[in-house]
């Protein structure tokens, strides 16, 4: 059966990405920061990898600690947000923003360069970034949000660029969108259920080949470019 590893899988879109795959029988890494407290995970049976994304030594060492494992599937689904205040210039917070670009962009990309030798032995590699509508620039009308909005833009600069690398070893990048889904992150007025978003990003995750590498593709399929200019319909 294939194997994937995922990010920030002890909650949100990272566990029930963990979930899905466990049962359809596909091997997973789940990664977290803290296993002992990630009990939801502890009753998958899936091999549990500490990984906090601000540790870069630590992801080369978890990098390392797959050595030999090939990996069909990697997903860079960890991600922090500003919190709750995030209305203009009074939700910055510097120490928090420069965590934010360390988990959101140099994470994936460290993970995802650790892990080259291991997509490669697959025989259908696909690597991906859970990217959002908050990191199209076309879509803010509003000031605030800067830790979470600078960067997922940066996010997903580094999938195209990510996908620009793995072109000569055919290993598919791209960046999906998961819509705005109830998760700590999303909120509980978030219209998506967690099980849908999933579901349907794997269906997209099943046809990714290198046709559509450095493509931002919504949860339904939809290319949505990378200049956004109209609003998506939830
Ligand atoms: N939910 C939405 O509406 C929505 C919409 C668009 C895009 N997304 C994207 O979807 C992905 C998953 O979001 P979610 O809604 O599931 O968020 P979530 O419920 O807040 O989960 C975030 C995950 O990231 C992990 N994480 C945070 N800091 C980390 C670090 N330093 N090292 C390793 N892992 C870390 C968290 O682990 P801890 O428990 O240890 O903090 C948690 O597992 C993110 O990339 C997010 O930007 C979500």
């Amino acid at each position: 059966m294939p194997t994937v590893v995922v990010t920030g899988a002890n909650r949100g879109l990272g566990l029930e990405f963990a979930k899905q795959y466990k049962s359809d029988g596909w091997k997973v890494f789940a990664c977290c920061r803290n296993p002992e407290a990630a009990t939801e995970l502890a009753q998958l049976d899936v091999s549990v990898c500490v990984l906090d994304l601000l540790d870069f030594p630590a992801i080369e060492n978890f990098t390392n600690s797959l050595d030999g494992e090939t990996v069909d599937l990697l997903i860079n689904n960890a991600a922090v947000h500003d919190g709750t205040a995030v209305e203009g210039f009074s939700g910055i917070e510097e120490n928090n923003w420069v965590k934010g670009f360390k988990v959101n962009v140099m994470g994936p990309v460290l993970v995802t360069k650790g892990l080259i030798k291991n997509l490669s032995a697959s025989e259908n590699p696909v690597a991906a970034t859970i990217g959002s509508q908050e990191g199209c620039l076309q879509t803010y009308n509003t000031g605030g949000t800067y830790l979470y909005r600078t960067t997922k833009a940066a996010a997903h600069a580094a999938s195209v660029i990510l996908a620009n690398d793995l072109k000569e070893r055919n290993i598919p990048y791209v960046c999906l969108r998961p819509g705005h889904t109830k998760t700590d992150m999303g909120g509980r007025d978030a219209p998506y259920e967690i099980d849908d978003s999933v579901a349907l990003m794997r269906q997209v995750l099943a046809k990714v080949d290198m046709e559509l590498t450095g493509c931002f593709i919504d949860r339904n399929g939809d290319l949505i470019p990378w200049s956004l200019d109209q609003d998506l319909n939830y």
